[in-house]
């Protein structure tokens, strides 16, 4: 798995607001989707695009579009919802497929309880967008449902990751015969005993939404 740290002054200055107690729901939505938007930047740098010619108000050239079939991008549900807006401004012609994906607080395990999801997803490159990546329980069990159903090319753009997190999810796609590269704003310090990455930013769902 190929891990990209998107190191770059904006992110870092749109992450610490993320971070701080005291930013408020609103705020938060609007900041999570201003960073994925400049995470789908590096994400989308290998996109497939194909030719087609145009003629400018000068001369005939030719440019490029997204090629068929066109990507997927599944946000994780809930939290991943926080961040569609800001990926699929950058890829309108995207198809978005919907995963639900709730961590068991004991156990800390991922359990899926929705998919809507295209069943053939052959040749298909998928963007899973989801803010958090801590145990790496959730990401490892949807990047292996989407490659089960044929997805041949996986970015996962998470805003923040916990260093035991990737380790954990290199180990569970390490035999999966598909390219995964993971696109994250930051990698913070651990994961503390109850699962949260420290420092982190709390409950990613909690704070976009405002309920638990
Ligand atoms: N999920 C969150 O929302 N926050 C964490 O710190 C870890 C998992």
């Amino acid at each position: 798995m190929r891990v990209i740290v998107a190191d770059h002054p904006l992110i870092a200055h749109k992450l610490t607001y993320l971070r701080a107690r005291e930013t408020d729901s609103p705020t938060f939505r609007r900041l999570a989707e201003e960073l994925m938007t400049l995470l789908a930047y590096e994400a989308t740098r290998e996109v497939r695009v194909e030719p087609f010619d145009i003629v400018t108000p000068v001369a005939p050239t030719t440019g490029i579009k997204l090629a068929n079939p066109k990507p997927l991008v599944v946000p994780i549900l809930r939290a991943g919802l926080g961040m569609l807006e800001g990926m699929v401004r950058m890829l309108p012609s995207a198809e978005v497929g919907f995963l639900g994906m709730a961590r068991n607080e004991e156990t800390l395990e991922a359990v899926t309880y929705a998919n809507r999801l295209p069943d053939d997803l052959s040749g298909r490159q998928c963007y899973v967008i989801d803010p958090m990546l801590a145990t790496g329980g959730t990401l490892a069990m949807s990047i292996k449902y989407l490659v089960e159903r044929g997805a041949d090319d996986i970015t996962a753009v998470t805003l923040l990751c916990a260093p035991e997190g990737i380790e954990a999810l290199k180990q569970e796609i390490g035999d999966l015969h598909v390219p995964v590269t993971l696109v994250t704003g930051a990698v913070d310090e651990r994961l503390n005993e109850h699962g949260y990455i420290v420092p982190g930013l709390g409950d990613a769902g909690d704070r976009l939404y405002g309920v638990a």
